[in-house]
């Protein structure tokens, strides 16, 4: 005993001592009312300075594990309460309720693909932090702290912090939302948006119409949400507004949800003339709209394309739900929903309930880094970046697979569909083997389809691994799909 103790680098002498003396008596290796060492045979023990094994008893004593005989020294407390709890084996997997179960099967980190050390791994569509402006954060941190620290450390409120909500107004306004009628809350991501807008509508038909494929966590979501739901084929600049018709034609659905701009997986960008199309075709139907926005800023051709919410002007049957995840950081969980001031009203109070508000620090951080200009500056630094790589992924994939068809206008990834047949699972076991891996698209559909496509997340492969990645990737399907 004692001589085991080794310390470690970056925390406190006395409180590491303190820890490893605290595990000897719950492990009941120190009895109560046994004599401690003194303070000088310790130190000696243990290898580190009489002060620090000092600071460490009376710490202990603090917490009422050790108490002192004056004259005499440091003894053992009896520790009553844990002693005394009966232990009891509870079978937590058997209590688990359906919508656990379902958020487990569905959970892709735990069942999804694995990659090996060294492997190139397409399957990220997070944005590169090496291009993170992290000078600006700090000083947008420190800015805010030095203004009110003491507030944003305290409770806030359940709609968000003010100052941001009314940025993000502005910020909306300026893509061309009218705002009259229309109220914003603050979120953690667009993923929190979504689980409360779901939280809060009533289920009249059950079923959910949305584009085939789509944003695998929207599906997730949706299913644990109870909805039945509807995919809609993808066309060169959208969703098919055929196939919508005749599914609106079919049966009644209580919302739509869908990815416009830059739509993950497939990366097209909805044309301003299906927008309204499509805008004109669920007002007929009456189906209100979830508008995901969350990547609209990473557009790297064309001219601005405006979000659905902006098509209706005063309407108020758009729900619109923004994130700053692959624009700035995904860690900093901050997303909103603008949508119209009932439905609002009737979120933050669901958001109060849920957990209270979203981080006033992670808001406040975000707030003082857009209100110092930043969002711009980085945002021309991203863009240049993302473009490039977006290219090259592009020009890659023209180059070594033998694909059907490639999408993607823009964000962080590309789509590929090989002929139907081809099966991309099988393709990426050969592919793992080789050292490659990527996202089959089978999970991004509604309808268990998809088997010959998969999404190439490029944001953060270097350009020779998104060259020689892409390059194994074709010489397996040459391969593989050659014969099917
Ligand atoms: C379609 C879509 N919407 C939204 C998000 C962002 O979600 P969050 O803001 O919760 O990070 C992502 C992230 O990948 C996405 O792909």
């Amino acid at each position: 005993m004692y001589q085991d103790f080794k310390l470690v680098e970056g925390r406190p002498a006395y409180v590491q001592v303190k820890e490893y003396l605290k595990r000897m008596i719950m492990k009941s290796v120190l009895q109560p009312h046994q004599k401690l060492p003194s303070t000088r045979e310790l130190s000696e023990l243990m290898s580190v300075s009489r002060n620090t094994i000092i600071s460490a008893y009376l710490g202990l004593e603090e917490e009422g594990l050790v108490y002192t005989v004056k004259g005499k020294g440091s003894y053992i407390a009896q520790i009553t309460a844990s002693a005394a709890a009966p232990s009891w084996r509870l079978d937590w997997q058997e209590r688990m309720n359906e919508q656990a179960r379902m958020a487990e099967a569905m959970d892709l980190m735990k069942h999804g693909i694995r990659a090996e050390r060294g492997t190139i791994s397409f399957t990220s569509i997070a944005p590169n932090e090496k291009l993170f402006d992290l000078g600006n954060v700090k000083r947008a941190f420190l800015d805010r702290m030095a203004v009110e620290g003491e507030v944003l450390l305290n409770y806030g409120y359940a709609k968000g912090y003010k100052p941001l909500i009314d940025l993000l107004k502005q910020y909306m306004e300026q893509k061309g939302v009218d705002l009259a009628g229309k109220d914003l809350l603050i979120t953690n991501g667009f993923t929190e948006g979504l689980d409360l807008v779901l939280s809060s509508l009533t289920k009249r038909s059950g079923a959910v119409i949305c584009e085939n494929p789509t944003h695998h966590t929207a599906i997730k979501n949706l299913r644990l949400h109870g909805y039945e739901i509807t995919g809609i084929g993808m066309e060169r600049d959208g969703i098919d507004l055929e196939q919508l018709e005749q599914a609106l034609r079919r049966q009644s659905f209580d919302c739509a949800y869908l990815v416009p701009s830059y739509h993950n997986p497939t990366g097209i960008v909805m044309s301003p003339e299906k927008r309204l199309e499509l805008m004109k075709l669920l007002t007929r139907y009456q189906v209100p709209v979830i508008e995901d926005g969350f990547n609209e800023e990473l557009r790297y051709s064309g001219s601005h394309v405006s979000p659905l919410i902006a098509a209706v002007g005063q309407g108020n049957g758009v729900i619109y739900l923004g994130s700053f995840s692959k624009v700035l950081f995904p860690g900093l969980r901050v997303g909103w929903v603008l949508a119209d001031q009932e439905l609002i009203y009737y979120l933050e109070s669901l958001k109060r309930a849920r957990s209270i508000h979203t981080s006033t620090l992670d808001q406040s951080i975000l707030y003082q880094y857009l209100l110092n200009g930043n969002l711009d500056k980085y945002l021309r630094k991203a863009r240049t970046e993302y473009k490039r790589k977006y290219e090259w992924t592009k020009q890659c994939c023209e180059a070594y697979l033998p694909y059907n068809r490639l999408t993607g206008d823009g964000g962080l990834h590309l789509f590929v569909s090989f002929s139907e047949g081809a099966d991309t699972r099988q393709l990426l076991e050969i592919c793992k083997q080789r050292g490659v891996i990527f996202t089959p698209g089978d999970i991004f559909h509604t309808d268990g389809t998809g088997q010959h496509t998969m999404r190439l997340g490029f944001s953060r492969v270097s350009d020779e691994d998104i060259e020689a990645g892409i390059r194994i990737i074709g010489e397996a399907a040459r391969e593989m799909f050659t014969q099917t």
